[in-house]
């Protein structure tokens, strides 16, 4: 491993445009259960429950469905961990373009990363939004006045289906931030991929966008993804160990 991480170190440190591709596994060593790896949410409940049709079918599916969340972490009290940090100190030097992440959780923006520079493909679970009139609320009234399983939180105002601001299977990423991230994959030098299976599409297109621009590849992840062979470094440990690692020898490099 410290053989990848020295190569890692040469390419990072040498680098200007590097674009940060977060998954779930960034977020494991903050509490957040990740979906596919050992344990993850997909191993406990039918990952097809959660799609927006299921979500809008009936009341019996949201129930489960926020079962889920709570299950999963409404993930309003998890805090930022060393992995999340490393990519602040990244943007410190001036090394970010942008921070591309599939994660609801909030925490690159709690870590301290530039909220103009993170790139949200499945949106943020700090909001609910009533999808009949709009209105927006935090996710904490999830916990301060739905907190037993069997409510169903529903807009204050018209009672209206209240939805995770994120997107469920079957429902469009925002188009507009999407492409923001395709484009910044088009014009990096270095796709640093942290904790993502990469099976999930069209956010796992991003890294390949870059790869095929002529970007090096690297791979931070416990266990396989589906880009395994686009790689140019694979590093199968522990983010939080790896990118302090990293960060820490490209400080003591001077670059
Ligand atoms: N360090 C490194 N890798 C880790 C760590 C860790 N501390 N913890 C978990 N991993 C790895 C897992 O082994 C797994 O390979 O991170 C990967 C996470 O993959 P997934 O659980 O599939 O998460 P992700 O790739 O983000 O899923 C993409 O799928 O369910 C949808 O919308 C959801 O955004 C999510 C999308």
């Amino acid at each position: 491993m410290n053989e990848s991480i020295d190569k890692a170190v040469a390419l990072i440190g040498g680098a200007k445009k590097v674009v940060v591709f977060t998954g779930a596994g960034i977020s494991t060593e903050s509490g957040i259960p990740d979906f596919r790896g050992p344990g993850g949410l997909w191993t406990r409940y039918d990952q097809d429950d959660f799609t927006i049709s299921n979500f809008l079918h009936s009341d019996a599916t949201r129930k489960k469905l926020w079962q889920g969340m709570r299950d999963g972490g409404l993930m309003d009290d998890a805090s930022p961990n060393a992995a999340h940090l490393a990519l602040v100190e990244l943007e410190k030097m001036g090394k970010l373009i942008s921070l591309v992440t599939q994660n609801v959780d909030n925490l690159h923006q709690k870590a301290g990363n530039s909220p103009e520079l993170i790139r949200e493909l499945h949106g943020n679970m700090q909001m609910l939004i009533c999808l009949h009139c709009g209105r927006r609320y935090p996710v904490t009234i999830v916990r301060e006045k739905f907190a037993d399983s069997e409510s169903v939180p529903a807009c204050e105002v018209c009672m209206g289906i209240l939805k995770p601001d994120v997107v469920f299977f079957g429902e469009a990423l925002p188009q507009d931030v999407l492409s923001r991230a395709m484009m910044e994959a088009n014009q990096c030098e270095i796709m640093l991929v942290i904790g993502s299976s990469l099976v999930v599409y069209p956010a796992a297109y991003v890294p390949v966008q870059a790869k095929q621009a002529g970007a090096k590849m690297i791979i931070v992840n416990r266990g396989p993804t589906e880009q395994d062979h686009l790689a140019d470094i694979r590093i199968d440990a522990a983010a939080g160990e790896v990118m302090t690692s990293i960060i820490e020898k490209i400080k003591a490099a001077g670059s």
